[in-house]
């Protein structure tokens, strides 16, 4: 961690910090400070990306998400230099996020760009995209909401989309079912920037949330 970032998480992470610790439903609209609309974004890295996005739309309220320290002091200071105050971020575990701390149907979106690829068949149990994963996500997303996954490892990106097609609270924005065109409001992400300086194929996928279903209780 650089001294920028420690500073960073020490000065900012009171005002913008979130601790996943999975002890309580997160009032979304006192988070932000407004009743906007909320994108939560697992995964952001070093932030670069995800900062470029929330000064882009300031209507929309991002919920950032990590593990990873450095890059959770690296985003605040993005946020801080930018003067962008849509920006919130989370330290600790997605997935204890969306099955203890927010309420179903809260969110307006979910990112999850070029999430860890587990390239071997062994650890393919360990990638992020899984259908109780799918179902977790959907029921906090709200009906019509977007999920919108981009990959650079092809073999992930066919996985994702054969569990995204086949999963019943899901449905493609591609007519055709296949990838979406990469969106122009996608800036290029750090990891996505080393997966093409390799020659990689990078794929994005738009599902939309499309119906209610029962909501996975606290122990599932
Ligand atoms: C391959 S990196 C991609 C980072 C960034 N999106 C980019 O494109 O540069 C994947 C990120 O997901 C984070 N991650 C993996 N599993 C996670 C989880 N369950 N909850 C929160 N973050 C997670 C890792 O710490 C890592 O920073």
């Amino acid at each position: 961690m650089t001294a920028g970032q420690a500073d960073a998480l020490q000065r900012l992470w009171p005002k913008w910090g979130l601790d996943i610790d999975g002890q309580r439903t997160i009032d979304l609209a006192e988070l932000f400070g407004n009743a906007g609309p909320v994108v939560l974004e697992i995964g952001f890295g070093m932030g670069e990306a995800t900062a470029q996005m929330a000064a882009e739309a300031p209507e929309i309220n991002v919920l950032a998400v990590d593990v990873h320290t450095p890059g959770q002091g690296n985003l605040l200071n993005l946020a801080d230099g930018n003067g962008l105050s849509n920006i919130r971020v989370g330290n600790g575990d997605a997935i204890i996020l969306l099955r203890e701390m927010l309420a179903p149907d809260s969110l307006d979106g979910l990112r999850v760009y070029f999430p860890d690829p587990w390239p071997k068949k062994r650890h393919h149990k360990r990638r992020l995209i899984q259908p109780e994963f799918l179902t977790l996500a959907a029921s906090r997303l709200k009906p019509g909401a977007v999920l919108h996954c981009a990959t650079d490892w092809e073999p992930y990106a066919e996985w994702m989309l054969d569990v995204l097609t086949a999963h019943p609270d899901f449905e493609n924005t591609q007519a055709d079912g296949g990838f979406a065109p990469r969106p122009a409001f996608r800036p290029l992400t750090r990891f996505e920037g080393q997966g093409l300086d390799k020659g990689h194929v990078v794929n994005d996928l738009l599902f939309r949330r499309v119906q209610h279903r029962d909501v996975p209780s606290k122990e599932q």
